[in-house]
């Protein structure tokens, strides 16, 4: 048995027009997924998942997801979740060249699913490290991302830029600009979630991004003036003491301001909504230095910034707010809890290093299913 976990994260800056190549900075924060894997003797996979809806579920399946069990929870649901749990299980075959390796899986995750947190990243990158490790083979965080991002990138039909999987991966603070993905310095910034409760369809509002972009040129404007906010946002993290405990007042007040702009122009590009809205205004009523939405937004959470706790107590109190929490920036990224028991090491095939070729998996994950 092996058991990985790996954070979610906020977007401080650059959710969608980060897949048109302007930069972004997601954080890393303390709400993480909890992957346990064990190797079975079979091909088959069964996978139990806690805390991913209110039921959860089990199903087992053999090969691919393609037959499809009978369970007892909504089909978008199952297939959401099956389809990044059954991409992760290709990526863990692929890397440890073990086409026909079956594994008991159980997640765990106190991340809201699909609510711009990462949840269906921090499962990929855990579930990707355990099952490999599980096989013997360990994987270096950044090899890790890159499979982690083409699992992604399959079940969401391409629409994924690599920085949900590459933060998870990594941790901390990170940049992300096409292919080129960087850890980067920030100082503890006091993140404040709210949550409707809901989730958006991250294929759907990507696309209607991606429509409006191409209908309207004060669209393409708006997604290009983003990456001059996040350009102007990195600036200043980049000045800011990363080992200072209380980040200066100033930097939180220009970077609240920033997201204050981010959030305006998400806005304009159609993925906000009214809960989103209304917790954006709580918070910055309530004394936030500033708030956003994070992720593809249409529902799920906002990021805000404030030290006290003010916008976290006005939130509670905020008609569509579900939930308001405080999420540490979570300097580690994906880490094994339970290392592999020594008894399956002495039956596997034991360690290898892995050759880092650029982790196509695509290609690799198409013979092993
Ligand atoms: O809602 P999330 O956490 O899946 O974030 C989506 C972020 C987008 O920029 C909209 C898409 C992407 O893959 O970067």
């Amino acid at each position: 048995m092996t058991v990985s976990s790996a954070p979610g994260k906020v977007y401080l800056f650059g959710e969608h027009a980060v897949v048109y190549g302007e930069p972004a900075v997601p954080c890393a924060v303390e709400r993480r997924a909890t992957v346990t894997v064990s190797a079975r003797d079979d091909d088959h996979v069964r996978v139990r998942a806690e805390d991913l809806s209110l039921n959860g579920f089990t199903v087992e399946y053999r090969g691919s997801t393609g037959d499809r069990p009978d369970v007892d929870v909504p089909a978008p649901l199952v297939e959401a979740a099956m389809g990044y749990i059954d991409a992760a299980v290709d990526q863990a075959r692929a890397a440890a060249d073990a086409p026909d390796a079956g594994f008991d899986i159980t997640v765990e995750s106190d991340i809201p699913l699909g609510a711009g947190l990462g949840s269906s990243a921090a499962v990929v990158v855990a579930g990707i490290d355990a099952a490999t490790r599980e096989l013997g083979v360990e994987l270096e965080p950044r090899e890790l991302a890159e499979r982690a991002y083409q699992a992604e990138h399959e079940v969401q039909d391409g629409q994924a830029s690599r920085a949900d999987t590459f933060c998870s991966a990594m941790g901390g603070a990170v940049r992300v600009e096409g292919d080129d993905c960087r850890t980067i310095d920030a100082p503890p910034l006091p993140f404040v979630i709210g949550f409707d409760g809901g989730a958006g369809d991250t294929g759907a509002l990507v696309s209607g991004v991606r429509a409006l972009r191409e209908e309207y040129d004060f669209a393409a404007d708006t997604v290009s003036t983003v990456g001059d906010i996040v350009r102007r946002g990195e600036e200043l993290l980049a000045e800011a003491d990363p080992d200072a405990d209380d980040p200066p007042e100033e930097l939180l007040s220009e970077l609240g301001r920033f997201m204050d702009f981010n959030h305006g122009l998400l806005e304009a590009l159609g993925v906000s909504s009214r809960s989103l809205d209304s917790m954006v205004w709580a918070a910055r009523e309530a004394g936030a230095y500033g708030a956003k939405l994070t992720g593809a937004g249409g529902g799920g959470c906002i990021v805000s910034l404030d030290p006290t706790p003010e916008t976290q107590t006005a939130l509670r109190f905020t008609p569509g707010c579900e939930d308001a929490f405080r999420a540490e920036l979570a300097t580690e990224g994906v880490r094994v809890e339970v290392p592999p028991d020594a008894d399956a090491d002495a039956e596997g095939e034991g360690e290898r290093e892995r050759d880092s070729d650029d982790g196509n998996g695509t290609e690799t994950g198409a013979d092993s299913s």
